[in-house]
């Protein structure tokens, strides 16, 4: 959601912004624009996209060596030129670019008003960079300081960059909230709002911490926080490829990166489990073990794809560790007063790890006294560094808006820290502990195998690509399978979907079914077999088209249902790593086909960093 690239150093700063917005149009946006020091500060911007701005920035010379740049995921005012960032201030000697959300802005708008501003847009962030304009000058002070002050009055959630027409070597920045990192080259910065647009040029990155403000002048990076404390930048160096963060030959991410679900797997296990000595590692979870073990509850907080990922890890905790669980929709929880009690555990799953309610909710947990546990994808993302302690999925960069890869990978680190406790507990035996393992070290070959079913399901895709309505059935382990597939079909091709239990079927969505509606049953062989056959024996009664996702070999199914997908056999408790496969590849074909942008959907961000 919104992207932040700016520079500032020897090279053409237009070129380096314009490249570095492409590779964050997957975080999704509305508008673009860029502000340059050519000759005066200017700014080009544009609603649409990227290229959209690109083609209007031919008629000019934009010769300069520093610049900032948008794209707007639109919260305050329509999409379109005027709204999108940068903006200037009153005097137009500053621009400013802004992600997130000025709650007080139209209290701060009416007070300029009042002093005689006048603004071109509807956005908060115009009324952010007027503001700071005018304590500089009532305060006669540089441009930090005002920067500083300003950032004491305004509510909120922010990353900014400000440039000064003043000041052809200055960069301002600061966050709260809303992610930015600042990659430090030879003489030159890169900011952005992660890494992908600076991992080609240097690996030697700084993670802004909330309420922190970077003065990037001269060449120099210099720290302080909002209450001018001065800190010495922390210098990390980014584990990431190039190639990771490019296509590879296929033709959307989204399908590259189910298609690497075998690797991120294993990647992901990588180091941590050996099934053959029986070892199990989590390197992130040391001083806090303890807590898991004894842990009298555990509450898991997340959004989307992350929270079905959670709730598969319910049914997996409870059984294997015994330990009651609860998942909660991150911004249900945060807005309601959660009773968490000493004892209970939080764990937070998140891709991006910026979801501003997931981390608004472990923050409310943590002021309650509950220890965090990390689930994410991305290292040194908000999330990450908020938890006590977690688990990375290393499942690499995932780019397509629709999550893949990063629910296996979540699944993975979540079984294997439940196995953990389990085993320490006392609360699995050795036997099946041990089966465990060795099925989780086999998943990566088994899910390979259910990605040779693409062909098949392409053909299903182009029979049911034009239904209106889809149904996703699964019950136990695979409930939560099918309410991910039918995210997974909403998300990229607008086709209405519903997951439900099976059995909750017949109270209600039972009326839905009539000769034109696809029913996924997922219905692979386990303790609820018997009775999925049941409920796709209902299913059919009244017509419905059923598409059933099998365990290689059932002879029963195939007898009636209209479509039969057979995928690898494995462990009931680790079948949803391998029958959400063909639900991922199913809800692809048909964005595909329908002419959907499968990697960049209608109105959907990657990183949703507003509430
Ligand atoms: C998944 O396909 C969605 N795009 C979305 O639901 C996503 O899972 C959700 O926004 C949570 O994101 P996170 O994992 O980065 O916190
Ligand atoms: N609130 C700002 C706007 O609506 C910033 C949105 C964003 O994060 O892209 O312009």
């Amino acid at each position: 959601m919104c992207g932040i690239v700016a520079y500032v150093g020897p090279r053409q700063a237009h070129e380096v912004i314009i490249k570095g917005l492409k590779r964050l149009e997957y975080r999704g946006y509305d508008s673009a624009g860029i502000a340059l020091l050519n000759g005066g500060l200017n700014i080009y911007k544009k609603k649409g996209k990227v290229t959209d701005l690109e083609e209007n920035l031919y008629d000019y010379n934009l010769n300069s060596n520093i610049g900032i740049g948008h794209t707007r995921w639109a919260t305050h005012g329509e999409p379109n030129d005027e709204n999108a960032h940068p903006h200037y201030s009153h005097s137009k000697n500053l621009a400013i670019i802004h992600n997130g959300i000025i709650e007080n802005y139209s209290s701060l708008k009416q007070e300029l008003i009042n002093k005689g501003h006048t603004f071109q847009s509807e956005t908060d962030s115009e009324v952010f960079i007027h503001f700071i304009e005018d304590i500089q000058m009532n305060n006669n002070c540089s441009l930090d300081e005002a920067v500083r002050l300003a950032l004491t009055k305004v509510v909120g959630a922010y990353a900014i960059v400000i440039m000064s027409k003043e000041n052809p070597d200055l960069l301002i920045a600061a966050r709260k909230g809303s992610p930015l990192v600042i990659g430090i080259g030879k003489d030159e910065f890169f900011l952005a709002s992660d890494a992908t647009p600076i991992i080609e040029y240097t690996n030697e990155v700084v993670y802004l911490n909330d309420y922190e403000i970077a003065i990037i002048d001269n060449n120099e990076l210099k720290l302080k926080n909002t209450q001018d404390v001065p800190s010495t930048p922390y210098i990390q160096t980014l584990d990431m490829e190039l190639e990771a963060i490019e296509k590879g030959g296929y033709e959307h991410f989204m399908l590259k990166e189910i298609f690497e679900q075998p690797k991120s797997i294993s990647d992901c296990m990588r180091g941590r489990l050996n099934a053959n000595e029986g070892r199990l590692v989590l390197g992130g979870i040391r001083e806090y073990a303890n807590k898991l073990i004894t842990a009298d509850r555990i509450i898991i907080v997340a959004c989307g794809t992350s929270w079905h990922a959670g709730l598969v890890a319910e049914y997996f905790i409870e059984e294997f560790c015994r330990i009651p669980v609860e998942v909660e929709y991150a911004s249900e929880f945060r807005y309601r007063n959660p009773v968490i009690k000493e004892g209970d555990v939080v764990f937070a799953i998140s891709q991006s790890g910026e979801t501003a309610d997931t981390l608004a909710a472990i923050e409310l947990a943590k002021s309650k006294g509950a220890i965090i546990f990390g689930v994410c994808n991305v290292v040194g993302s908000s999330i990450a560094r908020a938890s006590h302690e977690g688990a990375y999925t290393h499942a690499g960069p995932e780019i397509g808006v629709a999550s893949t890869k990063a629910f296996t990978a979540q699944l993975t680190v979540l079984n294997m820290i439940a196995l953990r406790v389990a085993h320490q507990k006392g609360t699995i035996t050795e036997r099946r502990y041990h089966e465990l393992l060795v099925e989780l070290e086999n998943i990566p070959s088994k899910v390979e195998k259910a990605l040779k079913l693409d062909n098949q399901i392409q053909a299903i895709s182009e029979i049911f690509k034009d239904a209106r309505n889809f149904l996703y059935l699964g019950r136990g382990f695979n409930f939560p399978v099918a309410l991910e597939g039918a995210l997974k079909l909403k998300e990229i091709s607008y086709i209405h979907a519903e997951g439900y239990p099976a059995a909750e079927m017949k109270h209600g969505p039972i009326a839905l079914i009539d000769e034109e509606m696809p029913v996924v049953v997922i219905a692979t062989r386990d303790s609820s077999y018997d009775k999925v056959v049941s409920n796709i024996q209902e299913v059919r009664a009244r017509k419905g088209r059923v598409i059933a996702v099998v365990t290689e070999g059932d002879a029963l199914i195939p007898q009636m249902a209209e479509f039969v997908i057979e995928v690898p056999k494995t462990d009931e408790a680790l079948m949803p790593m391998v029958s959400v496969i063909p639900l991922q590849l199913l809800s692809y074909h048909i964005a595909v086909m329908r002419g959907c942008n499968v990697d960049q959907p209608r109105n959907l961000a990657k990183s949703v960093t507003v509430e």
